[in-house]
């Protein structure tokens, strides 16, 4: 496919059984190359708070922020389709998070926002929605829950949380969600909601049997100074950005990355 990416095209790929490669990014020179080596979806991702702005974790991230980094990947992409994180406390009332969901696309240029939850978001994904914008929903490892969560590990790991996980799902697509990520979930876990939801699931350290993976750019690059166990170096060895992004999307695509027994 070379004519833009769309919520429509996403879910097509989810009926035929095609891999979606996918990829935060953060700035239009970056952008430019990921979406030459055909990467599917970009995701301005609001780790641009660690990775870009050297925080600790997500909560510092502004929509200001959001939008402009939104902004800056929208001018140089021509086929990824955009989905850009609402970041920490930008979505507490539904009010609010349609009047900042607006901002980041009339402003930021983004085709889809991003929040993470459950169905205690389902009034604000309707919301949304009925206004024309459509929604990526986050379960699993939800990284602006940091303090609540007590860390970064793995979630969904007893037979209990995996069934609020799935019943969290199932109530946001229902909402109108036109997709979901699932982050650092056992990957039995991430295989049964991928099967249950008709919308696309992707998944990051979350097995190979989602619908589309995602990972962290800089991680990809090994530009980071500690890089996910679930991740992978794949600029070592290649001669460019281009081929190691490109060497990325071959992988998901094929089915090759993430290994059985990296996840
Ligand atoms: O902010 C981000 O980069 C993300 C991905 C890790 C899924 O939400």
């Amino acid at each position: 496919m070379n004519e833009k990416i769309t919520i429509k095209n996403l879910k097509e790929m989810k009926e035929s059984g095609e891999k979606i490669a996918c990829l935060t990014s953060y700035d239009a020179c970056f952008a430019r190359i990921q979406d030459e080596a055909r990467v599917d979806l970009l995701l301005v991702g609001d780790s641009l708070g660690m990775v870009l702005q050297g925080g600790d974790n997500t909560l510092g991230v502004s929509i200001s922020d959001m939008i402009y980094h939104s902004r800056l990947v929208s001018n140089a992409t021509k086929r990824a389709i955009i989905v850009t994180d609402m970041p920490f406390m930008s979505y507490s009332t539904p009010v609010q998070a349609l009047g900042n969901a607006a901002r980041l696309v009339s402003e930021g240029g983004a085709h889809v926002v991003k929040i993470e939850g459950g169905s205690e978001l389902s009034e604000t994904v309707k919301l949304i929605t009925q206004h024309g914008i459509p929604v990526c929903g986050h379960l699993g490892l939800t990284p602006q829950s940091i303090h609540k969560l007590g860390g970064l590990g793995v979630q969904a790991a007893t037979n209990k949380a995996a069934e609020e996980l799935e019943k969290d799902a199932l109530s946001l697509q229902e909402a109108g969600a036109s997709c979901l990520v699932v982050e650092c979930i056992p990957s039995s876990v991430a295989a049964n909601v991928t099967k249950l939801l008709d919308i696309p699931v992707i998944g990051i350290g979350a097995g190979v049997d989602c619908d589309g993976q995602v990972l962290v750019l800089y991680d990809i690059l090994g530009l980071t100074p500690k890089q996910p166990k679930f991740s992978k170096n794949f600029l070592s060895g290649k001669k460019s950005i281009f081929d190691a992004i490109k060497e990325y999307v071959e992988q998901v695509k094929d089915n090759s990355f993430p290994s059985k027994s990296s996840s």
